[in-house]
């Protein structure tokens, strides 16, 4: 990689999972893991294989199907994490192994209980015995930025000799200020023995919302990796959001004077990834996130749009046809046909099978009927709610809710199976409750509802509402999504889908990784 771009490290389906309630299953991990890859991601961090036999396999899966960037797997500075990254690496055509120490007096006094001189000699010897799997290692010091600056040179020079390739600064507790962090990019890569020979990277956390700004700061003092994360998801408050960095990097090249394409990311995929990323994590984007968000490219007040109509420039500094929304905000009805609504899908980015293409269609059709206009974000919704379905061991195929003030919640459920139609009817403390709890009746199951949210998907009173539902059962935890222009349908779809993920096996554990990191 020239020293004139800048590598993007993607680590959502490693920092990015380890926010708390995000339960990916392997085969999710794969489906974004392929889209990182249409996007262009320069790095893929898979996971941390040591931790579990599900981070083990899914490194192992990303390196065996999904083509294009270098796979990363974490290991502690330790042989056994190093040698588990190596072995699920092993069929990677580029692999990296990313390991790591903290070298901040706190955590060295309190979590390693190890003074300096022995975290020294575990980094070389990390980074050299991960030397002996691949030529692509990187190395980083857990809490670089309340680490003190002598001791962070020592060290980082001692893994250069040692073979570091990559030199990754981590502010694990998001607690630098930008003009800060970016002096210690510079004073570490002026006094690092060797920084010449090697990448020095960022990797901010957001915990005061600085994340992007501190990762900028870094690349500004000659960082040439930034480690982020689809829609910043993270620890906390999660990681420096890919969007924001590449869409900060491509629109103020002028600033950045790295090239006019500093980064390998074809933006067009983005507004599609960000998507996938929210649906199967089950986190909502906020309406006013920058790059992504709902709001981002929408113009309410009479000034700007009377500005935007006669030049876009007065109030877009970025269009959305870069991040692959079309440009026009109106696009399909009830009267589009299928090549038109093919071309749509093609033009968001969406290839989808015949079979795929059908469904899609039909679902489009039902939303048309009631919705006048269907927006791209509708569109994107409703696409994802049809292709990303499990096998549909339960259908919705009919929903009466009755509800209202002084009056008992009830609900009566058809649901279609293979051995025929099962009803049930149920009451609640509210219509979602009531619904919800026939559907437990209908389909004999009672799994805890362990999160709902619910979002408009574009403006308007007839918008598309999208339900994100998790359930647990028996310690797994299962996403289910669901969109209808009827909010107690969107509900109904959105918990019945999360059953079908259940039945299908779909959840995941998250308790064991939890605790090694
Ligand atoms: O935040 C952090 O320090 C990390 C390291 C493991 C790179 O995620
Ligand atoms: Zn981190």
């Amino acid at each position: 990689m020239s020293k004139d771009k800048v590598v993007i490290f993607d680590t959502t389906l490693r920092d990015g999972e380890q926010s708390p309630g995000a339960a990916l299953s392997i085969n999710e991990k794969i489906e974004i893991a392929h889209q990182l890859a249409k996007l262009g991601v320069d790095v893929i961090e898979a996971g941390f294989p040591v931790s579990s036999k599900e981070q083990f396999e899914a490194t192992r899966r990303v390196c065996n199907e999904v083509e294009g960037p270098a796979v990363a797997g974490l290991a502690r500075a330790s042989k056994k994490d190093i040698e588990a990254a190596a072995q699920a690496l092993e069929s990677a055509k580029k692999r990296r192994i990313h390991t790591f120490i903290a070298t901040s007096p706190v955590h060295m006094k309190h979590k390693l209980r190890k003074e300096p001189a022995q975290v020294l000699k575990m980094a070389v010897e990390a980074v050299e015995h991960a030397r002996q799997f691949t030529d692509d290692v990187e190395f980083s010091c857990e809490d670089a930025c309340r680490s003190e600056i002598p001791f962070l040179i020592e060290i980082l020079s001692a893994v250069i000799a040692a073979g570091a390739t990559t030199l990754n600064i981590p502010d694990t507790v998001g607690y630098s200020i930008p003009e800060e962090y970016g002096r210690l990019i510079a004073q570490l890569r002026e006094n690092v023995t060797g920084a010449d020979d090697v990448i020095f990277s960022t990797h901010c956390h957001n915990d005061l919302g600085l994340a992007v700004a501190n990762s900028l700061a870094g690349v500004s003092n000659g960082a040439r990796q930034i480690e982020v994360s689809v829609n910043g998801i993270g620890e906390r408050a999660g990681n420096a959001a890919l969007e924001e960095i590449v869409m900060a990097l491509q629109t103020r090249a002028d600033f950045f004077d790295i090239g006019k394409s500093p980064v390998n990311i074809k933006t067009q995929q983005i507004y599609k990834t960000s998507q996938l990323v929210s649906r199967l994590t089950g986190f909502v984007i906020q309406p006013n996130k920058a790059i992504v968000g709902a709001n981002a490219f929408a113009h309410e007040s009479g000034i700007h749009v009377d500005g935007i109509l006669k030049e876009r420039s007065t109030y877009e500094i970025m269009t959305p046809e870069t991040i692959g929304l079309g440009g026009s905000r109106m696009v399909l009805g009830r009267h589009t046909g299928m090549a038109g609504f093919e071309d749509r899908c093609k033009q968001l980015g969406y290839m989808l099978t015949k079979e795929e293409l059908k469904e899609a269609y039909e679902r489009f059709s039902e939303v048309a009927d009631k919705k006048k206009e269907v927006f791209d974000e509708d569109l994107a919704a409703i696409i994802n709610d049809e292709v990303h379905r499990v096998e549909q061991v339960y259908q919705l195929d009919y929903l009466h809710v009755s509800s209202g003030t002084g009056t008992l919640p009830t609900a009566s459920v058809r649901i279609k199976t293979q051995s025929g139609m099962r009803l049930a009817a149920a009451w609640g403390d509210g219509p979602v409750d009531a619904a919800y709890e026939a559907i437990r009746k209908a389909t004999d199951l009672a799994p805890n509802l362990e999160g709902y949210s619910i979002r408009a998907v574009t403006g308007g009173k007839e918008a598309l509402g999208e339900t994100t539902v998790k359930i647990s059962h028996d310690n797994q935890m299962y996403i289910g999504r669901g969109v209808s222009t009827d909010i107690i349908e969107a509900s109904a779809r959105a918990y019945i889908d999360a059953i079908n993920r259940l039945v299908a096996g779909q959840g995941r554990d998250k308790s064991e990784m939890k605790a090694e990191l």
